[in-house]
């Protein structure tokens, strides 16, 4: 075992190194065992970290990078295949940090422990880092942090968990998240790489070791999650030239709009349960609309292509503007009223009241 491995390097200069060929999987994760306590305590004072993450390239797995030894970062683990890669890697804890809900039945098949811990695209607040932490230290590993595509919220979740436990390099946390490829604009993320740090044993200690398989996730997440659902069999329907998709011919387009369209109107209804501001309100309605017209115009006797295709861009450039406009404000830049997964914990009631 090779302390550099978590990034901990041997070399006095900053370095930092991507590795970025495959490597031989099986050997790796199998011999990897947790680092202990005093990892850090090992590190001469004039020792500088470098980044020696890992793409690992299973395709059943999307953009799984070896964080450190240990932990895996990756996409969602979508069907059985997946969850046999994940056992014959050696995984035996998945955590999923994203708001869908964890195909237990599955990962129990292959004998693999789920835990379910999610926050949003705002950051990862210190309660769920100290959680992540824990969960790293307690469970049994390799552990396989995912969220749906691997590239976001996974990889900030596995930094701050990491460098939580003393496994990794507060340092490199940033280069992490580039190297795993989360995008720049989700600034809350980067935050949260940026100021992780090594808990200490009594922060720890007042953690509950509670690791639930399911929780409940903010109304409001739990309506996008099955938003992007449609949205994302849409965006097959889109590489066909809006024929039914060869894999699936029984779906029709027409349909998938309505879909699409009820599920704004569903989002509309959250308003007695969500506190989000008026202007969000006003935006949601906007976005009602766009999906109304990209529903018509799958309506006309004979569908035109540019004009789905121009109804349908709406559409998806929406979701990230709401999301650009609402969503992924760092959450120390956010209000009560704006937060998300957290927003009855301690780390936002110092936010400021929202006017
Ligand atoms: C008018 C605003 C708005 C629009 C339009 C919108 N979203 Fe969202 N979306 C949000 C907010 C706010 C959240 C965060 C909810 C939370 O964390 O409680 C979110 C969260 C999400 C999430 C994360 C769910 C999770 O796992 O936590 C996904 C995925 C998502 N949206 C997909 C989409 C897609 C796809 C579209 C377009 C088809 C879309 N959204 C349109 C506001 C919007």
């Amino acid at each position: 075992m090779s302390l550099n491995f978590c990034g901990y390097g041997i070399k006095t200069k900053f370095r930092i190194q991507f590795v970025l060929r495959s490597v031989r999987l099986t050997t790796l994760i199998l011999a990897m065992s947790w680092m202990g306590g005093n990892t850090l305590g090992q590190v001469a004072e004039n020792v500088l970290p470098r980044l020696t993450a890992k793409k690992l390239e299973i395709g059943e797995l999307p953009n799984a990078i070896l964080v450190c030894e240990g932990v895996v970062s990756g996409g969602l683990p979508s069907d059985e295949d997946a969850f046999a890669k994940l056992k014959e890697l050696g995984i035996k804890t998945i955590i999923s940090v994203d708001g869908a809900k964890p195909d237990l039945e599955a990962a129990e098949k292959f004998g693999l422990r789920y835990v379910h811990m999610p926050h949003g695209y705002d950051g990862v607040s210190e309660e769920r880092g100290l959680e992540l932490a824990k969960a790293l230290l307690e469970l049994p590993g390799p552990v396989y942090i995912h969220c749906h595509h691997g590239f976001h919220r996974s990889p900030a979740a596995s930094v701050v968990a990491a460098v939580g436990a003393g496994k990794l390099a507060p340092e490199i946390g940033v280069a992490m998240l580039e190297f795993a490829g989360t995008s720049p604009n989700y600034r809350g993320l980067y935050q949260s790489a940026r100021e992780a740090r090594a808990f200490t044993a009594a922060e720890l200690a007042e953690v509950a070791s509670e690791f639930p398989a399911v929780v409940e996730v903010p109304p409001m997440a739990e309506a996008m999650v099955d938003l992007e659902l449609v949205f994302d069999r849409l965006r097959n329907f889109r590489v066909n030239d809006w024929k039914s998709p060869t894999n699936h011919p029984d779906l029709k387009l027409a349909h998938e709009a309505l879909i699409l369209r009820e599920h704004y109107t569903e989002l509309l209804r959250l308003q007695d349960q969500e506190q989000y501001s008026t202007e969000f309100w006003q935006d949601m309605r906007k976005s009602l609309e766009l999906a109304e017209d990209f529903e018509r115009a799958t309506q006309a006797e004979s569908p035109m292509a540019g004009k789905l295709n121009a109804a349908f861009l709406k559409v998806e450039q929406d979701c990230k503007l709401c999301h650009r406009t609402h969503r992924d404000i760092p959450l120390k830049e956010k209000k009560i009223g704006d937060l998300s997964y957290y927003r009855t914990r301690n780390s936002i009631q110092n936010a400021s009241p929202k006017k």
